[in-house]
């Protein structure tokens, strides 16, 4: 009887920290509808689910930006981050705009013009994949290039199937730090010759950035990594 309570407390204990160690995402998401009135307020209420639909996807984009993107398994390798500010607001000139290391504005007239082709609720989705990427990457303290610190943020739309159907093909474009989806599809490609080489770039990029880092992790130079690249697809634009 008592190894039998004995070794259910310990099962107990263990799956307990266990299950802690996984949700430990950060602390806090906050989620502002400022434009409760504006016809991309009342579209991030009706149609996206509001502020709940938002935490809980906050929530499960970080789990998967530092599990599955950047495979940073301890608090140690992260960007301490413990709180995620959001914010509905009516604005213009841009999809989302991420600023002071750690808040997302997104555009209700963003929310409330998008034509398609995804639904409106995957494209807020796939923004927020986008954006909260830029919340927790590693820039080399901002001296990488910005088409890289882009590519990185559409990677991970990219790795989770939410982009759309215009998303770059692989082979396309006409330089590795074009930005966007193009070095998203090159970041692939190099993921391809050397598992986990987008995580491994990003730890490399914590403190500072060198372009060599992409012979230190491949063995060649990135000039030589984008022309293999374009000759594997037959040099298309
Ligand atoms: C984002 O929205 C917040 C809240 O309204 C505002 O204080 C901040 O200035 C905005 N940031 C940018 C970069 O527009
Ligand atoms: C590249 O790797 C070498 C050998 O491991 C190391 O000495 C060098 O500091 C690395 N360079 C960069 C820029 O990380
Ligand atoms: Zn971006």
């Amino acid at each position: 009887m008592a190894p039998h309570s004995y070794s259910i407390l310990l099962y107990t204990l263990l799956t307990f920290s266990l299950s802690f160690h996984g949700i430990s995402a950060v602390q806090k998401y906050v989620i502002v509808n400022e434009a409760p009135k504006h016809g991309g307020g009342i579209k991030f209420e009706k149609v996206i689910g509001g502020v709940p639909f938002t935490k809980k996807l906050m929530g499960t984009i970080n789990m998967y930006i530092w599990n599955t993107i950047f495979k940073q398994t301890t608090a140690a390798d992260r960007k301490p981050v413990d709180t995620v500010e959001v914010f509905i607001k009516d604005f213009d000139g841009a999809e989302a705009i991420t600023w002071g290391n750690n808040k997302i504005n997104v555009s209700a007239i963003y929310l409330r013009d998008y034509p398609g082709p995804l639904t409106l609720k995957n494209e807020f989705t796939s923004l927020m994949y986008h954006e909260t990427t830029h919340v927790f990457q590693w820039t080399g303290e901002g001296k990488c290039p910005v088409g890289l610190i882009e590519g990185v943020a559409d990677y991970t739309i990219m790795r989770v199937n939410l982009y759309p159907p215009l998303f770059a093909k692989p082979g396309t474009g006409k330089k590795w730090d074009q930005g966007y989806d193009f070095t998203a599809r090159f970041l692939e490609y190099c993921d391809g010759l050397v598992p986990d080489f987008t995580a491994k770039l990003n730890k490399m990029m914590r403190f500072t950035w060198d372009i060599s880092f992409f012979k230190n992790l491949t063995g060649k130079p990135v000039e030589q990594l984008w022309k293999e690249y374009k000759a594997k697809y037959g040099n298309i634009e």
